[in-house]
C-alpha cells in the first residue's frame, strides 16, 4: 500500500509538472511536497512549493478526484506555499498577481483564494477586464475552514483561524478567529 502511494504520488508529480510546462508555467519545489491527489498548475506563472507541505487528504470529503488547482495564471503571476502547509481536497488558489502564503497553515475542503474580480463591475466593461487586482497574503500557521472564499486583497495576519464557510472580504488582523458573510473577527485569541 505505501509502495503504492508512493508510486502514485510520484506519477502526480510528473503529471503537474507536464502540465505546468505545457502552459508556459513552472512548479518548483515538487520534489519535496506529497501528493494523494492531483495538483494542476495550469497557469503560465511561477507556483513555488515550500517543503514537507502536503496536498489532498484521505480521510477529508472529496469531490471527484479531488484535485488541487495552483493557478497563476498570467507570466508575471505568483502563488508561493510555504513550509509544512496541509491541504485538503479541492482547493482552487488563482492569481494574476501574487498569493502568498506562509508555513504551517491549514486549509480546508474546497477552499477559494483569488488575488482579482475577474470581471467588472460596470456593466459595459465585464466581459472584457479583470476587475480588481490585488494581492493576497496568508500568515504563518493559519487555519482557514472548510468552503472559505478569500477574495481579492485579503492579508490574513499569523495564527488566525477562519471559520468554515465565511467571505473574507477585509483583512483580518493576527491572534484572530473570524467568521460569517462577510467575515468578522467574532474571538481573540490573545
Ligand atoms: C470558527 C470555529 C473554529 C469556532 O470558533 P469559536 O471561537 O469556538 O466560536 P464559537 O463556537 O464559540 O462561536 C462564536 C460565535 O460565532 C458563530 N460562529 C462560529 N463559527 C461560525 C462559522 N463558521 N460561520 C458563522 N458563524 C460562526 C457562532 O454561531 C457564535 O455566534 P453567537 O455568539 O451569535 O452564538 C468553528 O465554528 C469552525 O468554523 N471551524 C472550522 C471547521 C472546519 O472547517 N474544519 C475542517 C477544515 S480543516
Amino acid at each position: 500500500m505505501a509502495l503504492l502511494s508512493r508510486i502514485r504520488g510520484k506519477w502526480l508529480k510528473f503529471a503537474c509538472s507536464r502540465t505546468a510546462r505545457s502552459r508556459g508555467g513552472a512548479v518548483a519545489g515538487l520534489n519535496k511536497v506529497s501528493l494523494s491527489v492531483p495538483i494542476v498548475a495550469d497557469g503560465k506563472g511561477q507556483v513555488i512549493l515550500g517543503a514537507r507541505s502536503s496536498f489532498g487528504c484521505r480521510d477529508a470529503p472529496i469531490c471527484g478526484n479531488g484535485h488541487i488547482r495552483l493557478q497563476a495564471r498570467t507570466a508575471t503571476a505568483r502563488i508561493q506555499i510555504g513550509e509544512q502547509c496541509a491541504f485538503s481536497n479541492n482547493v482552487t488558489l488563482c492569481a494574476l498577481n501574487s498569493i502568498v502564503m506562509g508555513n504551517a497553515c491549514l486549509i480546508g475542503e474546497m477552499v477559494t483564494i483569488m488575488d482579482a474580480d475577474h470581471h467588472e463591475l460596470s456593466p459595459r466593461d465585464r466581459w472584457t477586464g479583470s476587475g480588481r487586482i490585488a494581492p493576497v497574503v496568508i500568515g504563518d500557521n493559519v487555519w482557514i475552514g472548510s468552503r472559505v472564499i478569500i477574495l481579492a486583497g485579503v492579508t490574513i495576519g499569523a495564527n488566525s483561524v477562519i471559520g468554515a464557510g465565511a467571505v473574507v472580504t477585509k483583512s483580518i488582523p493576527p491572534d484572530t478567529v473570524a467568521a460569517g458573510n462577510p467575515a468578522r473577527p467574532i474571538r481573540s485569541l490573545v
